[in-house]
C-alpha cells in the first residue's frame, strides 16, 4: 500500500468516528486549527484543515472545539510561552466537554524538553507528533477520537515528502506553495535547523503541478516557500535553481502574481535580481534578513557574509528594482553584541532605509551553539538597544511607505475591512496595504487604487476607472 491509500483509508476511518460522535453530541463535531509560527506552518495548518474537513468536521476558529490544535512554533521562547498559556485555558473548556479532544503538533514538539512537560504537566493533551510526519495525522487523528490513551509519535528523522494530502485554503485566492522543506544553514542562534530537519526541495513537476491546479481553481497569487528559496534545487535529480523555477511557474496562466520567502543574503544570484526585473508577476518585495550590521556579530551567527557584502546586494537591488520594497528581520541581543555593534546595524537601517523590518530580542535556544556562548547580554541592555533600533526602523518604514502617494497601483483586494465595512483592504505588489471603498464582492479581484494618503505603513486610497 503506498501513502496514499493509507491515508485515503484513514481519513474514511476518521469520517466514521467523527459521525458516531455526531450521534452522541446530536450536532456536527467542530474542529479549530489553532498557528502560531510562520508561513509554513500556516501552510502546514492549511492541510490540517483540510484533513478535518474530509473527517467531516465543522472547522470553526473557537477553541472550545471537540478537537482543537495546535500547531506550535519554538523559534522564540515567547511562542512557546504563549502554547502553555493557550493548553492552560483549552483545559478548561475539557473539563466541560467530555468528548473534547486536544492535539499539538509543529516546530515545539520536536524537542524531548518539551513532550516531557507535556507528559507530566498537560496529561489532558490527547495526541502529539511532529513536523516529520504530519502526513500521517488522519492515521492518528482517526486513532485519537477512538481510544483514550494520550498518543504520541515524534520522529527524529524526516519521512517522505506527501504529496497529496488535502488542503483547505484559507483564502481562495491566494496560497503557499512550499518549494523546500527544513534548513541546512545552522546560523548559530536558530532552532529551525534541528526541528524542521534537513534542507529537501521538492521536484519542480510537483510544484508546477500544484500551482497548475491552484490556478485552475481560482488561486493568482502563489506565495514559494522554504528557509532559503535560495538553494532550491540542490539534490535534486534533474538540476533546476531557484530563478529557473520562478521562471516557469510564471508561465501558468492564471498566476498573476508571485512571492518567494525566504531568500537568504548569502546566495541571492544576480539572476535571481535579472528575473525579478524582467517580471511582471514576481512581486516587487524581497524579505532580506540582515540579522545584524556587524561583521562581527554576523561572523559568530555563521551567516556568511558580512556588513559589506550585504550592503552592495541590498544597494544593488534598489538601483536594478527601484520600486521594490525590501524588508528586514533583525536580532538584538546576541551574545557578546555590545552597543557599538548596535551602532553598525543602525547604520545598515540608514542606508537601506527599509520598507519594513521584523525586530526581534535574541532567545536563546538550548541545543543552538549560541546557548552555551559566554557574554549572554542582560534583558535590560537588550531592551534598550531594541527600543534604538525600533526607532530607526520606524522612521524609515514610514518615510518608505509614503514614497507611493499619490500613485495609481493595482491592488488584490483580500477581505472587507475588519473596522470600517464600507472599506475593503488590497495588497499591493510591493506588500504595502490599501484600504478604499468597496465590498465583498471584489474579494479575490484586481483592482486600480489611488493611493490617497499614506497612514504610516498603509494607505486609504480610491478605486479608479
Ligand atoms: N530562514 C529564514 C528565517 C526563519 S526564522 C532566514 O534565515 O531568513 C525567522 C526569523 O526569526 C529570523 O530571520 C530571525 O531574525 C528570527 N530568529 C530566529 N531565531 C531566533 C532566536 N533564537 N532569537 C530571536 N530571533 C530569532
Ligand atoms: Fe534559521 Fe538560519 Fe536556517 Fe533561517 S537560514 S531557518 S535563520 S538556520
Ligand atoms: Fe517557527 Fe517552525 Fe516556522 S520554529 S518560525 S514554525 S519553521
Amino acid at each position: 500500500m503506498n501513502y496514499s491509500e493509507t491515508t485515503d483509508m484513514s481519513v474514511m476511518r476518521a469520517r466514521e468516528n467523527v459521525r458516531a460522535l455526531e450521534k452522541k453530541l446530536g450536532r456536527v463535531p467542530t474542529a479549530a486549527v489553532i498557528t502560531f509560527g510562520c508561513q509554513m506552518n500556516a501552510r502546514d495548518s492549511e492541510k490540517l484543515t483540510g484533513i478535518l474537513m474530509q473527517a467531516g468536521f465543522s472547522v470553526i476558529s473557537e477553541e472550545s472545539a471537540d478537537f482543537v490544535i495546535y500547531n506550535t512554533c519554538t523559534v522564540r521562547d515567547n511562542a512557546n510561552q504563549r502554547v502553555y498559556g493557550r493548553l492552560g485555558v483549552c483545559g478548561g473548556y475539557k473539563k466541560k466537554n467530555p468528548y473534547m479532544k486536544i492535539a499539538l503538533c509543529g516546530c515545539m514538539m520536536q524537542e524531548p524538553s518539551v513532550i516531557e512537560k507535556i507528559k507530566t504537566s498537560y496529561r489532558f493533551v490527547d495526541l502529539i507528533f511532529g513536523t516529520h510526519n504530519l502526513y500521517k495525522f488522519p492515521e492518528y487523528l482517526a486513532d485519537t477520537l477512538e481510544q483514550d490513551r494520550q498518543i504520541i509519535d515524534v520522529w527524529k528523522e524526516p519521512g517522505e515528502i506527501e504529496e497529496n494530502l488535502p488542503v483547505s485554503r484559507k483564502y481562495p485566492f491566494k496560497s503557499g506553495v512550499n518549494i523546500m522543506f527544513g534548513c541546512n544553514n545552522f546560523c548559530t542562534y536558530c532552532i529551525v535547523p534541528y526541528v524542521r530537519g534537513r534542507e529537501r526541495s521538492r521536484e519542480p513537476k510537483e510544484i508546477l503541478r500544484e500551482c497548475e491546479r491552484l490556478a485552475a481553481d481560482g488561486v493568482s497569487e502563489v506565495m514559494l516557500l522554504g528557509q532559503n528559496v535560495n538553494s532550491y534545487g540542490r539534490g535534486l535529480s534533474e538540476s533546476v535553481s531557484f530563478p529557473e523555477l520562478l521562471r516557469e511557474v510564471e508561465k501558468i496562466e492564471g498566476i498573476k502574481r508571485i512571492r518567494f520567502m525566504t531568500s537568504h543574503p548569502k546566495d541571492l544570484s544576480d539572476e535571481l535580481i535579472e528575473t525579478i526585473k524582467n517580471s511582471d508577476k514576481i512581486c516587487r518585495h524581497i524579505h532580506l534578513p540582515l540579522q545584524s550590521g556587524s561583521s562581527r556579530i554576523l561572523k559568530a551567527m555563521n551567516r556568511c557574509y558580512d556588513k559589506e557584502k550585504y550592503l552592495s546586494l541590498a544597494m544593488k537591488i534598489r538601483e536594478e528594482i527601484p520600486d521594490i520594497s525590501i524588508t528586514t528581520d533583525i536580532i538584538i541581543g546576541f551574545p557578546g553584541e555590545t552597543p557599538a555593534d548596535v551602532d553598525e546595524t543602525i547604520d545598515v537601517i540608514r542606508r537601506v532605509q527599509y520598507d519594513n523590518a521584523f525586530t526581534f530580542i535574541y532567545s536563546k535556544r538550548t541545543g543552538t551553539p549560541a546557548a552555551s556562548m559566554e557574554n549572554q547580554v542582560s534583558e535590560k541592555e537588550s531592551h534598550e538597544q531594541f527600543d534604538r533600533v525600533l526607532t530607526e526602523v520606524q522612521k524609515y518604514a514610514k518615510l518608505q511607505s509614503a514614497r507611493f502617494e499619490g500613485r495609481v497601483m493595482e491592488a488584490l483586494v483580500e477581505e472587507v475591512n475588519e473596522n470600517d465595512t464600507a472599506l475593503v483592504t488590497g495588497r499591493l505588489s510591493n506588500n504595502l496595504i490599501v484600504h478604499f471603498p468597496g465590498d465583498a464582492s471584489l474579494i479575490g479581484s484586481y483592482v486600480k487604487v489611488r493611493l490617497n494618503e499614506c497612514k504610516g505603513f498603509y494607505y486609504l486610497g480610491e478605486k479608479t476607472y
